[in-house]
């Protein structure tokens, strides 16, 4: 990872507003460039608000955004070098996929050769070379995220915001097309934010991941830090950890550091709700005396409970959180 260049992206204590909700309270990061940032968070956490401020469509109410140690506040949009890439392709319909593709480079002002070469490489990066003559319509949706993803690099961004662009792409085609994302970018040297409700692929994507929880930036950090060392109990809720009250504050574990031990076992008694099978093993939900839902990851060897049973529950590693003053 290029931690030890300059950063090509500075975001510093930015704030935003919609109307009169404050909706981003004081976030900061950096991207270098090559690197991909994955930002996560749950429905409405401001992810999607995080985006527009950066590429311009929303004024902040607070804070800088710098591309190159460049302050971008009074760069407009289109002028920004900074590309985004929404959930749905917006492709221009009526127009070929070479067209869609040049049309950067051209209203850059561009000569058209040079157009040209620049969409003929781009497509050959998504590997969607052939395809220069399709009208975008008849198109599949991984095909057109490809196309979307040439004309976006095309335009030679800086700065690449993805905001969920493989959401609408069926598993089997999504790992292929997000590696293949993460690859072309990279070798560009393009920074990139990638945001994703989708914790495994947050994790696996980001060289750093990010979570955005109610506007506030929790942490940065390396994905395995992020994940093993959650700075607080909401982002570890977030994480997928079993959360637990206990004294004046909280215990948290894993699924998979979870077990389930005999009723007569020392520990908290839960209620078996349901089981399932994962393919790895089965994951077992459980309801506590106090009502949260647990869940235990087992391994294919282990004996499956019954909805409905009662067992003790017990965990290896946990993590301890006091209640904010
Ligand atoms: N025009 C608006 N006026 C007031 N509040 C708004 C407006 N647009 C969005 N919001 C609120 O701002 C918050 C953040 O929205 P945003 O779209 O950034 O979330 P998100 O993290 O992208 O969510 P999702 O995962 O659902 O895409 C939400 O609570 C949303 O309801
Ligand atoms: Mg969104």
């Amino acid at each position: 990872m290029p931690s030890s260049e300059p950063p090509a992206l500075e975001v510093h204590d930015l704030s935003v507003s919609l109307g009169r909700t404050p909706v981003l309270d004081s976030v900061s990061f950096e991207v270098a460039p090559g690197e991909l940032l994955s930002l996560m968070g749950p429905n409405g956490s401001g992810k999607t608000t995080l985006l527009r401020a950066i590429v311009g469509l929303e004024r902040p109410a607070r804070g800088t955004v710098r591309l190159d140690g460049r302050d971008l506040r009074e760069v407009p949009v289109h002028r920004r070098g900074i590309g985004l890439l929404l959930q749905e392709a917006a492709l221009f319909p009526r127009r070929t996929v070479y067209e869609n593709v040049a049309y950067g480079p051209l209203v850059q002002g561009r000569p058209l050769a040079e157009a040209d070469t620049e969409a003929h490489q781009a497509l050959e990066l998504v590997r969607m070379q052939g395809f220069e003559e399709r009208d975008p319509a008849t198109l599949s949706g991984g095909e057109r995220q490809r196309v979307a993803l040439a004309r976006t690099i095309a335009a030679h961004p800086r700065v690449v915001l993805l905001d969920e662009p493989f959401a609408a792409i069926d598993a089997g085609v999504r790992a292929g097309l997000r590696g293949e994302f993460r690859h072309v970018l990279a070798e560009r040297g393009i920074a990139t934010v990638h945001v994703t409700h989708d914790r495994e692929e947050g994790l696996f994507l980001g060289d750093r991941v990010a979570i955005l929880l109610g506007g506030r930036l929790r942490t940065v950090g390396a994905p395995a830090t992020v994940h093993d060392e959650p700075p607080d109990v909401e982002t570890a809720r977030f994480l997928g950890y079993n959360v637990l009250p206990e004294g004046a504050g909280w215990v948290a574990f894993r699924p998979e550091a979870a077990r389930l031990d005999p009723v007569g076992s020392a520990g908290p008694s839960v209620e078996v709700l349901a089981v399932g099978f994962t393919g790895r093993g089965s994951l077992v939900v459980v309801r506590s005396t106090s009502g949260e839902r647990l869940e235990v990851e087992l391994d294919r060897a282990a004996v499956l409970p019954r909805p409905g049973e009662r067992r003790v529950l017990n965990w290896e590693r946990s993590l301890r959180f006091s209640r904010r003053a």
